[in-house]
């Protein structure tokens, strides 16, 4: 199973999916990483393993449609079977989307349908929950409202700072993206209209 991966900044949850592909026996292969900012610190670690990177920045775009069609051609290049947003903090277009409808997968610091968009953790504190997690889902025109394919759950402490729950989540993100790609990559996992049904796994 060919996966490209789209990041723009640190890359720790590239990093968790490329170290599970290096395990023997493994269904996938990253086959390149592609970052909207040349300064994303996950194209030097890709680069330190032996992984293709390529930079495609959204400021030698006009607009979105430009931009989005500029790393559409650098992501087809690869062949992927799927392709993962890992950190990629791009708004995509509509277009872009249904190029690789069923074939595009987020992983987002939330248990969706709660705290779509940014500060998630912040969203969290201030609403008081009790629980939260990360959401690894099938990306459609709406941002962060895709069909779920899986959820990591984490508790909120007492005294839990933006940064401390941010980590605790960030740990179960490293093991629930590695296991949806696996799923993806034994083609366990099958897309029903706005439902995700994954062969051997009790729903
Ligand atoms: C993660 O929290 C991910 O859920 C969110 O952006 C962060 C990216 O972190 N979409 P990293 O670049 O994978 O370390």
């Amino acid at each position: 199973c060919r996966l490209v991966v789209l990041i723009s900044g640190r890359g720790s949850n590239l990093q968790s999916i490329a170290e599970a592909c290096r395990t023997r026996g493994w269904p996938a292969e990253i086959r390149a990483v592609i970052a909207n900012r040349p300064q994303a610190a996950g194209l030097q670690w890709a680069a330190g393993h032996g992984i293709p990177t390529r930079v495609v920045s959204h400021r030698d775009h006009a607009d979105r449609a430009a931009f989005d069609a500029a790393l559409a051609r650098e992501i087809d290049a690869f062949e992927p079977d799927y392709v993962l947003l890992a950190g990629f903090m791009r708004i995509l277009t509509d277009g872009f989307v249904g190029h690789y409808a069923g074939r595009l997968v987020n992983i987002h610091p939330s248990l969706l349908p709660l705290f779509p968009g940014l500060e998630t953790h912040k969203q969290a504190l201030e609403a008081g929950v009790q629980v939260h997690g990360c959401t690894v889902h099938f990306v459609t025109p709406r941002l962060d409202h895709g069909p779920i394919i899986a959820q990591g759950v984490v508790p909120v402490l007492a005294g839990d700072t933006e940064a401390a729950l941010a980590e605790r989540v960030l740990t179960v993100e490293h093991r629930v993206y590695p296991l949806v790609v696996r799923w993806l990559a034994e083609g366990r996992v099958r897309l029903d209209g706005d439902r995700v049904q994954v062969e051997g796994c009790p729903q």
